[in-house]
């Protein structure tokens, strides 16, 4: 896979310019919140006067086949031909989607890629995985494409919920870790309660060049690239949990958790230092708060996390790290070892 082509912007006129080009048969897809929230930041951008916008409905249960059936209905009936140009401007949920659409289109038009979240802009916007929920599984259709460009510019943040904001940060903190000490020490001391976005720019930039490098060196999951899954085996059980229990939660706030977790295993398996352990553990508590699960829930936590499909077959797969940036994929930990780490989230 080439580089993701990446502008970081503080000029969208500019940026979009040199991202579409001569292109003039251009389709921008939304959903009902960017349409609202996102959109005016692109008024009167030249070269996307007489887009065709397309909207779809926002959140992850409009993530469908059904959308996709919308976007490709639009843009047939709007005669988009295969030298048309997709915008997707929106959270993860549109630049997933809208990248698929238009990867399935005519057999693929370009696209390009405006994440308007924190999450979107750190993680899905990087790494070429596209696609819809389908069958009840998440991301179950969808295929590797690049965009042809994604901007990122965090202006479009300052409209953003507290909860999603710090559900993208999550990502970040998890980019840190598996990075180098100063990134992860800016990190910790940031205000992402006040945020000032261009500080944010810089360090979206430093968090998304993290996943790119890890990306490049292992496009298709064989190694490496399982170090961008520390804190998710925990997280994503708890986040299936929490959906279980019909109090769904947001999976990056999910994610904070995990890296409590997964750092405690570090510590004791690895060595992780138990100082820096301590201060991440301490900032995801002061700002992401008590989980909500209790010890009861152990048993249910345990069998989602052997069912992960990104198990070996050697029992439950951990990523882990002996210090910041020194990452041990592919490690395990006993039922007794994962019960500790389990309590150390509830009760550090
Ligand atoms: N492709 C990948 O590698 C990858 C990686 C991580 C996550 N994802 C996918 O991303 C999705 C989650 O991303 P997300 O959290 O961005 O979800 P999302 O796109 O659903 O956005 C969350 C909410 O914020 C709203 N929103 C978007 N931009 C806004 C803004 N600037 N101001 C106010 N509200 C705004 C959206 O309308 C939505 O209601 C999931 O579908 C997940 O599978 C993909
Ligand atoms: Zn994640």
């Amino acid at each position: 896979m080439e580089r993701q082509h990446i502008i970081f912007s503080n000029n969208l006129g500019e940026a979009l310019a040199e991202a579409v080009g001569s292109d003039n048969s251009i389709f921008i897809l939304t959903d009902q919140n960017t349409h609202q929230l996102c959109l005016p930041l692109l008024a009167g951008i030249s070269c996307i006067n007489g887009a065709h916008e397309i909207i779809i409905d926002a959140g992850d249960t409009a993530k469908t086949l059904d959308s996709c059936d919308h976007v490709w209905s639009q843009l047939g009936a709007q005669g988009a031909t295969r030298r048309s140009l997709m915008i997707n401007l929106g959270g993860g949920m549109v630049t997933d989607l809208g990248g698929f659409a238009a990867s399935t289109f005519k057999r693929g038009i370009s696209f390009i890629n405006i994440p308007t979240t924190l999450l979107a802009m750190v993680d899905a916007s990087v790494g070429g995985k596209t696609g819809v929920n389908f069958g009840g599984l998440k991301n179950e259709i969808g295929v590797f494409r690049n965009a042809r460009c994604v901007i990122i510019d965090t202006n479009f943040l300052s409209t953003m919920d507290r909860d999603n904001l710090l559900s993208g940060y999550a990502e970040m903190l998890k980019h840190g870790l598996i990075s180098n000490l100063p990134t992860w020490a800016a990190l910790l001391n940031f205000d992402i309660e006040h945020p000032n976005l261009k500080e944010l720019q810089r360090m979206v930039e430093e968090s998304v060049e993290v996943k790119q490098r890890i990306v490049m060196e292992d496009p298709h999951e064989h190694g490496l690239r399982k170090a961008l899954n520390l804190g998710h085996t925990l997280g994503h059980a708890i986040e299936s949990l929490a959906m279980e229990q019909q109090r769904p939660m947001l999976h990056g706030k999910a994610v904070a958790f995990g890296l409590m977790g997964e750092l405690y295993l570090s510590t004791v398996k690895r060595g992780f230092p138990a100082d820096r352990m301590r201060q991440t553990a301490t900032f995801i508590r002061t700002h992401y708060g008590q989980p909500s699960f209790t010890c009861d829930d152990y048993p249910r936590l345990l069998e989602l996390m052997t069912h992960d499909k990104k198990n070996t077959g050697n029992g439950i797969n951990f990523t882990m790290l002996s210090n910041i940036g020194s990452i041990d994929i592919n490690q395990t930990a006993t039922q007794a070892e994962i019960e500790e780490a389990l309590d150390f989230i509830r009760e550090a």
